[in-house]
């Protein structure tokens, strides 16, 4: 398995090609898909066959891995690595969107062709957690796996908790960086980090992979002043992809969280991700590293390499798909959590009673609670620390609280994990 193609050559697939290049010469690169074939570009492609034709690469018979960095769920990349299975291809790959929307057929086309398809470098990046989980932690009795999936919103959320700065800007900064998907929507609404969250949850509990359960919020709606609420009450605030399984159903989510500021995963800032398993034999494991850009992710792409030229080929998930759990989805209405409330409302007698007597009638238990002066004049800003409650509870006295005639904006609320 030593001759390799390479659909894509932007930031993933020329990290990857700088690496086999430079450290590992027993492989052998013989074909590169781009874009555009006139670009002038800095790495040496001579003896090199580059074409723009990318499905050219899923009937080279002279290939034997296919490494596929062209991203997207659908068009190319779905019918460049159809097709390589099909001609009985391995595939590697840094596309969780792919995996995300069409593993199912994909994996069952690998199982019956007795091919791989490796996918280190869709999750978590340079982190080696599709390995650990599949290989090792999968036979203990997973019962939650969860974390910070995305680089760009851990980037976004750290500067704007230390240095205070907008949204915007620091999305901007991110894509500099080379961490944002080719439409950084996908990173900011939650997409990209429930891509991952949904392969993890199948790897790790053995069910199909199913997008369409997971539920999504991005970082898009945190304010500046939620950092500031949240570090009061002894919170940080991540995005964090959870999957949690009970005894015969299970849940996916993404949404931005309070964490315990004292949590090892609280500390983890920057691009970087972290991945936290619970299981009943070891109890916990976390996994930190570089979750986006090129180098890392093209290092877990070598690896997946490595792994298969030993003759590792894994079945995708660990167990065959057929073999796969029939587990009901939880809904997030029927899930439970501390909630942060922020409730901006004109500073007037009675209105924090109103507020009261509304979450009392709905049987929500105030935990802890603030109250300052609105940056609006004669407004103030009300924070709620909330017991634990199932969200379409919260949800109803939200909906009640937001129809007072004082309230200024809607309710804010961050959910409390852990
Ligand atoms: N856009 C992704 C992120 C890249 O920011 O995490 C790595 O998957």
């Amino acid at each position: 398995m030593r001759n390799i193609g390479i659909a894509g050559f932007g930031t993933v697939g020329q990290a990857f090609f700088n690496q086999i290049s430079k450290n590992h010469k027993n492989f052998k690169v013989i074909q590169i898909a781009v874009k555009n074939i006139k670009k002038k570009r800095k790495v040496n492609l001579k003896n090199i066959k580059v074409t723009s034709k990318v499905q050219e690469l899923a009937t080279n018979p002279d290939i034997q891995v296919l490494v596929e960095c062209i991203g997207g769920s659908s068009g190319a990349a779905y019918k460049l690595v159809k097709t390589a299975l099909e001609n009985k291809k391995h595939i590697i790959t840094a596309n969780k969107a792919l995996l995300a929307m069409h593993g199912n057929e994909l994996v069952k086309l690998a199982e019956k062709n007795n091919v791989s398809i490796s996918y280190e470098a869709a999750i978590a990046g340079g982190i080696p957690v599709v390995k650990a989980v599949r290989e090792n932690l999968k036979y203990n009795n997973i019962s939650k796996i969860y974390g910070i999936l995305n680089g760009t919103c851990n980037y976004i959320l750290t500067k704007m908790e230390k240095e205070g700065k907008d949204f915007s800007l620091v999305l901007k900064d991110a894509q500099k960086l080379g961490f944002a998907e080719l439409d950084p929507t996908f990173d900011v609404k939650g997409i990209d980090a429930a891509h991952k969250i949904t392969l993890l949850s199948s790897l790790a509990f053995n069910v199909p992979i199913k997008f369409s359960s997971t539920y999504i919020e991005g970082v898009d709606k945190v304010e500046l002043d939620d950092f500031r609420f949240a570090k009061e009450f002894g919170y940080k605030i991540k995005l964090l992809g959870v999957a949690e399984r009970k005894k015969d159903s299970y849940e996916q989510r993404v949404h931005p969280c309070l964490i315990k500021e004292d949590s090892e995963i609280a500390k983890v800032e920057n691009e970087l991700n972290a991945v936290v398993i619970i299981d009943d034999m070891i109890g916990k494991t976390v996994l930190i590293g570089p979750g986006a850009g090129g180098k890392p992710t093209g290092a877990a792409i070598v690896a997946d390499l490595i792994d298969l030229n030993r003759g590792n080929i894994n079945l995708p998930l660990g167990n065959s798909i057929s073999q796969s759990k029939k587990l009901k989805n939880i809904d997030i209405l029927d899930s439970s959590f501390a909630y942060f409330l922020k409730i901006v409302v004109k500073d007037e007698v009675g209105v924090m009673r109103r507020i009261s007597d509304i979450l009392a009638r709905n049987k929500i238990s105030i935990d802890q609670q603030k109250q300052e002066h609105s940056n609006k004049r004669g407004y103030a800003t009300i924070v709620i620390i909330t017991h634990k409650i199932k969200e379409k509870i919260v949800l109803k006295a939200i909906k009640e609280i937001n129809n007072m005639k004082r309230i200024n904006n809607k309710v804010k609320f961050i959910r409390i994990e852990g």
